[in-house]
């Protein structure tokens, strides 16, 4: 990585900076009306294929509590929720996202979402309360990059279940934590979002620039959503937080004793972007699931922007672990306000898996490690040794 001018070299190996360090040659139109005030991600709406199988997988295996179901669809929440869900499994013909959904400040939060987005000549469908249960009047829209979204304020409130203890198992999610999104191209995105509002935590880029990632927030932790680079748009996944990393174990541990370690995707382990220790399932329609716990805080107005080079093998994971594959290539579809699953574009820039992992898609690189070696050790090929 270069370095420049504006950004500073830590002994942690990353870059800081006060202003996110990306550039967009093609940006969406900035909207002269100002963006909602969004506080939070609040729940993903999920298009399942078996509505009892997903439910079993949801409640049964991973603990979160149903706070209303019918004969289509399930809401659930985690443990420390005081709001209606933060996941709807809807069942459908078609695995895939109906929603991305975020609440705003106030009621009138709700206009302004539908003035911002109507500017940019984007679908936009305001809908009464009833139509998602639990859930007041809504906004959705299909965003300029091809996402589902919804914003809403109002919403029934439900018992916050943090002190039921009798309630808690070893692998109890407490938070639904972000979502992620796929898509082609990162900058773009990126401006976009910090134009809704959104402001950059961390970022991967190589030495000319390429962004290859990017995470943003609105409330004070790591992200609300990121941004990963690749043919999109799609989902990559949707995160819930647990108290501890142990809990996270335990979940593995759940999962093995299920004869259900094919769930598991990538990980145990502790990221590089984020700090977070985390675990990556999929659940039975392939949709990715991120376990997520302690990120850190980043509510001060010059919190730092942190940059990494998409050649250091520490930032995807913080012990040098490779990524599998499939998390680079795999990611549920998006579907439109008719219900439709959303065309997906290719991406165009270069590849986080290209450029970091070998031609057997499994391996890691570092920087400045041209010839492959590193300390004498293989670089290029599988962590230990070079065989598969
Ligand atoms: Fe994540």
């Amino acid at each position: 990585m270069t370095h420049r001018d504006d950004m500073t070299l830590t002994s942690s190996g990353f870059y800081v900076s006060q202003e996110a360090p990306i550039s967009c040659a093609n940006p969406v139109p900035t909207p002269s009306v100002p963006a909602p005030d969004i506080l939070r991600c609040a729940y993903m709406e999920l298009v399942v294929t078996d509505l009892e199988r997903s439910r079993n997988f949801y409640v049964d295996v991973l603990g979160l509590t149903v706070t209303e179901e019918d004969e289509n669809a399930v809401y659930l929440r985690s443990l420390e929720e005081f709001i209606h869900h933060n996941l709807v499994l809807r069942k459908g013909p078609v695995a895939a996202v109906a929603a991305f959904s975020y609440r705003v400040r106030t009621p009138g939060d709700l206009d302004k979402a539908v003035a911002f987005y109507t500017e940019l000549g984007c679908r936009v469908e305001r809908r009464a309360e009833g139509f998602t249960k639990g859930i007041g009047d809504s906004v959705r829209v299909e965003d300029p990059l091809g996402f589902p979204y919804e914003f809403f304020h109002d919403v029934e409130h439900v018992e916050r279940l943090a002190w039921r203890y009798d309630l808690h198992t070893p692998g109890s999610l407490v938070r639904l934590d972000h979502f992620n999104q796929v898509t082609p191209d990162v900058p773009r995105a990126t401006k976009f979002m910090q134009d809704l509002g959104f402001r950059v935590t961390e970022d991967i880029q190589d030495e000319d620039g390429t962004v290859y990632a990017a995470w943003m927030r609105r409330k004070p932790t790591v992200h609300d959503t990121a941004m990963t680079g690749g043919n999109g748009p799609r989902m990559h996944h949707v995160a819930f937080a647990t108290h501890e990393k142990h809990n996270i174990l335990a979940i593995c541990d759940k999962l093995g004793a299920l004869r259900m370690s094919d769930h598991i995707e990538r990980g145990p382990g502790r990221h590089g972007v984020s700090n977070a220790f985390y675990l990556y399932i999929l659940d039975p329609d392939g949709h990715r699931v991120e376990i997520y716990t302690q990120d850190y805080y980043t509510g001060d107005p010059d919190n730092p922007v942190v940059t990494w080079d998409v050649h250091d093998n520490q930032r995807r994971d913080w012990w040098g672990n490779p990524v599998v594959p499939s998390w680079y290539t795999e990611a549920s579809l998006v579907l439109d306000l008719d219900g439709n699953p959303q065309p997906v574009i290719e991406r165009t820039d270069s590849s986080e898996m290209e450029v970091t992992i070998g031609a057997d898609g499994f391996s890691y690189t570092r920087a400045d490690d041209e010839s492959g070696s590193y300390h004498g050790q293989a670089s290029k090929g599988f962590k230990i040794g070079n065989q598969l």
